[in-house]
């Protein structure tokens, strides 16, 4: 519930659209979701490299960064995932508003999560990623040894393991890191941004 009351929005005088023409490309989201070590802050980098180089503005917010700073508050109990992802959403909404492509890396395992941010933004201005993964194959990786010490009680309430990952449904685009290379990934995802026109 909201506890801000006798607030006003106030609209700037430069706009949303102001800032697009400027850059010379569109503002949006592409939301990488998917296990963790599925490849979600790999692919998202590799992207936002990419996307430097042909001059398009972007950031990238990733889970584990911002666990430090501005989520640093929240644990991964599905109430605060599901804060965590809602800040997110409104962090991005600004970026968009800044004329900015703004790359998540979050494994935001709840649809109802994932629906709300795509449901702040306009359409075509959320792009879901499913960074699809086969959980063995991320066990397997274990970049972060998390794995090895969910399967051993240390850590609690871990994705696939004893938290739950609900699959999207209708995500624009899927990437199935077990069979593609990081570059095709990326070629992917960049003829999906050209062919809709949005970069
Ligand atoms: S969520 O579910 O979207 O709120 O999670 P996110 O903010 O993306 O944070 C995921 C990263 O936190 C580390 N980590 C855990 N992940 C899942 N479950 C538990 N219990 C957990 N504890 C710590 C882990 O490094 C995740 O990073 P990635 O890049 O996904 O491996």
């Amino acid at each position: 519930m909201s506890k801000s009351t006798n607030v006003v929005w106030h609209e700037q005088s430069i706009t949303k659209e102001d800032r697009r023409e400027q850059n010379g490309h569109n503002s949006f989201v592409l939301w990488f979701t998917g296990l963790s070590g599925s490849g979600k802050s790999t692919l998202a980098n590799a992207i936002a490299a990419r996307l430097f180089n042909e001059n398009v503005r972007n950031y990238v917010l990733d889970g584990d960064n911002i666990r430090h700073g501005l989520n640093k508050d929240l644990g991964f109990s599905e109430a605060d995932r599901t804060e965590n992802i809602r800040r997110i959403g409104e962090v991005s909404k600004l970026f968009v508003d800044a004329g900015q492509v703004v790359l998540t890396a979050f494994i935001s395992p709840f649809q109802a999560d994932r629906k709300l941010v795509r449901d702040l933004l306009a359409e075509k201005e959320f792009i879901e990623v499913y960074v699809k993964c086969p959980i063995d194959t991320c066990e397997e990786r274990d970049p972060k040894g998390l794995y090895q010490k969910a399967r051993q009680g240390i850590i609690k309430d871990f994705t696939g393991i004893s938290s739950p990952y609900e699959e999207p449904e209708n995500p624009e685009i899927v990437i199935e890191t077990n069979n593609n290379t990081i570059e095709e990934s990326v070629e992917q995802v960049i003829a999906y941004l050209k062919e809709n026109n949005l970069i």
